[in-house]
C-alpha cells in the first residue's frame, strides 16, 4: 500500500502541474481583459485546489511512514540532503504553495459583486435594470 501511494503521490504531480498552469494562463487573460471570469475558471480553480488538497493528504500519509523523513535527530537530517528536503524543505514548500492556493480559490469566490460573474451565472448584470 505504501508503494501504491507513493506512485499516486508522484504521479499526481503531473495532474497538479497540469490543472494550475491552465489557471494560470486563465487568470491572466482574465486580468487583462482578454478573457471575462467564466464557469470554465471557476471549475478549474476548485479542480487544482482539490488535486492539491489530496496530494496534501497523500504527503501527510507518507510523512509519517517514509524512510526518508527522520524525526528523532535533527544533526544527521540536516547534514544528509535526502532526509533534509522530504523531511523539512518539501513540506514547508508544499504547505505553503497549497495554502496560497487555497487563499486564491477562496479570494475569487468572494467577488459576488463582479459583473462577469453575475453575467456566467444569471445571464444579467445590474446595468440590465
Ligand atoms: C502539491 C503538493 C505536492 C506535490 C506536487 C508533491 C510531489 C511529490 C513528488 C513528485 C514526490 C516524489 C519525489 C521523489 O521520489 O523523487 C514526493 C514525495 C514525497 N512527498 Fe510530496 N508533494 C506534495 C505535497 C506533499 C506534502 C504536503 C507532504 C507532507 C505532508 C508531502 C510529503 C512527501 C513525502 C514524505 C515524500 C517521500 C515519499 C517516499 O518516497 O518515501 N508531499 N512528493
Amino acid at each position: 500500500m505504501m508503494i501504491g501511494i507513493t506512485h499516486l503521490h508522484t504521479t499526481l504531480r503531473y495532474a497538479v502541474v497540469v490543472a494550475l498552469l491552465l489557471t494560470l494562463i486563465q487568470a491572466l487573460m482574465a486580468k487583462n481583459g482578454k478573457k471575462t471570469f467564466s464557469k470554465g475558471l471557476d471549475r478549474l480553480t476548485l479542480m487544482s485546489m482539490i488535486l492539491v488538497h489530496i496530494q496534501l493528504l497523500l504527503g501527510l500519509f507518507l510523512y509519517f511512514t517514509s524512510g526518508k523523513v527522520l524525526f528523532t535527530d535533527m544533526a544527521i537530517v540536516m547534514k544528509n540532503p535526502i532526509l533534509r528536503f522530504f523531511t523539512v524543505e518539501h513540506i514547508l514548500g508544499m504547505l505553503i504553495a497549497i495554502t496560497l492556493i487555497t487563499i486564491g480559490r477562496v479570494k475569487l469566490k468572494k467577488i459576488p459583486q463582479d459583473a462577469a460573474k453575475l453575467i456566467t451565472y444569471y445571464g444579467f448584470t445590474e446595468l440590465d435594470f
